[in-house]
């Protein structure tokens, strides 16, 4: 969806989002930003979780390949891709 978005998804590793204070990220994940796709995850999350997507954030411009990887494991994106699939598959 946030492909087609106006203003654009940002790339959070970029100086701009990195340069936003921890207390403005954290704002921005609770309350979502008004006229865009930005949604507020206030209602879903709890402040400790809103502050562990803070941290997620501040470690993605060092994020390593890796860890990307752990990531797609842990995204059930299809089930052709999960691991539950393979393994009832017997491969
Ligand atoms: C838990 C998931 C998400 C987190 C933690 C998150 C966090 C953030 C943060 C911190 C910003 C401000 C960064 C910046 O302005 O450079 C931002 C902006 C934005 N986000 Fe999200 N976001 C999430 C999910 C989404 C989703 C699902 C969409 C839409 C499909 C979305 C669309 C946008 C857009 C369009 C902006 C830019 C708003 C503007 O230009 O002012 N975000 N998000």
């Amino acid at each position: 969806m946030g492909s087609s978005f106006y203003p654009r998804v940002p790339d959070m590793r970029t100086s701009r989002s990195q340069g936003l204070s921890d207390g403005e990220l954290f704002y921005i994940i609770k309350n979502g930003v008004r006229l865009t796709g930005m949604p507020a995850w206030g209602g879903e999350h709890d402040d400790a979780d809103n502050w562990k997507l803070v941290h997620f954030i501040r470690h993605l411009p060092k994020i390593t390949p890796q860890e990307i990887e752990e990531m797609k494991k842990m995204n059930p994106a299809s089930a052709e891709e999960r691991e539950d699939e393979k393994f009832l598959k017997g491969h």
